[in-house]
């Protein structure tokens, strides 16, 4: 498979226990190239956009609290099959169902507290890409 971008975010939960430069770096060594990087705090309207897909789902209102609660890192990432080896790399939703040596297994609190994102598919991954990036952010 050809090159290929992907988004994900560092949570607040990961940034305040400083793990940011652990994660980045799990990141790398799977061979992700970082495109595009930016530290930000979104407001709520911002978080509410973000996960509009899940707001009629009952933990909505805390998942917006938590990713509104302080600073967060996105990014853009590229490798061949970027979307699913980043999914790999993260490990289960809930950090108690994910593999050892995975991103939640060793970083995340909780189901909801679990210290990054990833797109789930190449359209989702290219909105999410457009929520926080441009073309010209794109273009390394
Ligand atoms: P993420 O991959 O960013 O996509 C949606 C987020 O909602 C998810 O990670 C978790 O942070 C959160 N989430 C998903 N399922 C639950 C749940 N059952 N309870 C609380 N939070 C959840």
């Amino acid at each position: 498979m050809s090159q290929q971008r992907t988004f994900s975010i560092i949570k607040p939960d990961a940034v305040k226990t400083g793990h940011a430069g652990d994660i980045i770096a799990l990141l790398e060594k799977a061979g992700f190239k970082i495109l595009a990087l930016r530290m930000t705090r979104l407001t709520e309207k911002q978080a509410q956009g973000f996960y509009a897909v899940h707001r009629e789902k009952g933990f909505f209102p805390s998942l917006v609290r938590f990713m509104t609660e302080g600073p967060i890192i996105v990014m853009a990432l590229e490798r061949e099959s970027a979307i699913q080896k980043l999914r790999e790399v993260m490990g289960a939703t809930n950090p108690a169902n994910a593999a050892e040596g995975t991103i939640r297994k060793s970083f995340a609190e909780s189901i909801e507290r679990n210290c990054i994102h990833g797109s789930d598919a190449p359209e989702t991954a290219e909105v999410e890409l457009r929520y926080f990036f441009s073309t010209l952010d794109l273009q390394n």
